[in-house]
């Protein structure tokens, strides 16, 4: 009796899930942002438990670790470049509009940030902690040579 009523309760909440906007991310006006956002969303999600480990504010697990750094590799190789078409400097953003001056300088920033995304994936799964947590840094490097020249703290309009 209490395993049905349980379920009903999930089946509920399930549908009460479901009924909220699909798009609740993705601002229609501007869907070229919200990919955007998306990517580092789920870049920042993923780097920063790993930062937390690397930390020790969390345990150490080497497993876990090497599945983060293999979702960050992933993640990365994801062509977040369309979000940044021509035309998409507007709206609810941080993107500076430096990128669209600097188109190649740009793209570097986003190839070393996946070169170094990559290299963490296979560092991580040596298993050699130290190793990894020096890729770790390097990598974090590359979010913070992207984010000081083309990323606002606040958003800009
Ligand atoms: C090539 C440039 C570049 C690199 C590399 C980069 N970022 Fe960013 N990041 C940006 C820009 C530009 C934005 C702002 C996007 C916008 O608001 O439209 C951003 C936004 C973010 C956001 C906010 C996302 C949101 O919800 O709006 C987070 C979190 C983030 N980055 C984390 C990271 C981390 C962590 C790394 C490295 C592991 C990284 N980024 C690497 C350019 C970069």
């Amino acid at each position: 009796m209490k395993n049905t009523r349980a379920k009903t309760l999930l089946a509920a909440s399930l549908s009460v899930a479901v009924a909220v906007p699909a798009l609740a991310h993705i601002e229609r006006s501007e869907p070229l942002q919200s990919l955007r956002q998306s990517y580092f969303a789920l870049v920042g999600m993923t780097f920063g438990p790993m930062g937390d480990m690397v930390k020790g504010k969390i345990e150490w697990n080497g497993d876990q670790f090497a599945a983060w750094a293999n979702d960050l590799a992933a993640i990365s190789s994801v062509s977040v470049e369309r979000g940044f078409a021509p035309g998409s400097d507007k709206g609810k953003t941080r993107a500076k509009p430096a990128i669209w001056e600097n188109p190649a300088d740009f793209a570097d920033k986003l190839a070393a940030f996946r070169t170094e995304a990559a290299a963490l994936a296979v560092a991580a799964k040596t298993g050699d902690q130290a190793a990894a947590t020096a890729q770790f840094k390097k990598t974090g490097g590359t979010c913070k040579a992207c984010h000081d020249e083309y990323k606002a703290r606040n958003y800009l309009y």
